[in-house]
């Protein structure tokens, strides 16, 4: 049962991969499976919250009594992002976000070239939608990040914490096994400005539930 009552207030959670197209038939995309932002969005919503949740490609269904709005790439969740985030208390980004997308879209199919072996991809970054977020003077949310890692995990994640203005970063690291992308369980420690807490492995259902307990003890202190 959660102990805090989250009634009157808004999350707006990001969640899932994005998927970046390269010409009608291909994109690139991620192994996020969406899991831990919609145990986030199920869990602030059983708390009594109001919850938009803004889902990449994912085949997860809709938590009941949450507001789904579901988008294809990182452009289209960051204009869905920047709308919510007007509107709500709390900011959660688990959405694993392509970092690069293809510089243009074909219209038509690439074909291949029967002259040369190779080929390259030009790439743009795509823009960060939680250090945006982070880095408004108005209608700021609290705004919490995922960081995940594959080595040097506490260090990588309060480096991120601080570039990206972050109130506070849950880090997790993917190589590990049943841990992480596609697992059913996460083990992640959260950071804020205050040090970390590792948290024991648990089901990401379980684990939804404390972060949002101690996210709500932080947003809405006193
Ligand atoms: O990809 P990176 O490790 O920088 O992601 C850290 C945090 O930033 C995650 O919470 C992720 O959802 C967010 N992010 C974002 N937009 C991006 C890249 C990452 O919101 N373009």
């Amino acid at each position: 049962q959660p102990c805090s009552d989250l009634h009157g207030k808004h999350f707006a959670i990001t969640a899932g991969p994005t998927r970046e197209s390269l010409d009608p038939v291909r994109y690139l995309t991620n192994h996020s499976s969406g899991k831990m932002g919609f145990a986030l969005a199920a869990a602030a919503q059983r708390a009594g919250a109001e919850v938009t949740l803004i889902a990449g490609p994912v085949s997860l269904p809709t938590p009941p009594g949450v507001k789904r709005i579901d988008v294809v790439d990182a452009r289209q969740m960051q204009e869905a992002a920047e709308r919510a985030a007007d509107l709500c208390d709390v900011f959660i980004a688990a959405a694993a976000v392509a970092d690069f997308r293809p510089e243009r879209i074909a219209q038509e199919k690439i074909k291949k070239t029967d002259d040369s072996n190779r080929d390259t991809l030009a790439l743009v970054k795509n823009p960060d939608i939680v250090a945006a977020i982070a880095a408004r003077c108005e209608r700021r949310p609290f705004t919490v990040g995922f960081a995940a890692e594959t080595e040097k995990v506490l260090e990588h994640a309060k480096g991120k914490l601080a570039r990206k203005n972050l109130d506070m970063i849950i880090a997790n690291d993917v190589s590990e096994a049943d841990s992480g992308f596609n697992s059913e369980r996460n083990r992640v420690t959260v950071i804020d400005q205050t040090g970390g807490t590792e948290l024991p492995s648990s089901l990401k259902t379980e684990l939804a539930e404390q972060l949002i307990q101690m996210i709500a003890t932080q947003a809405f202190a006193q």
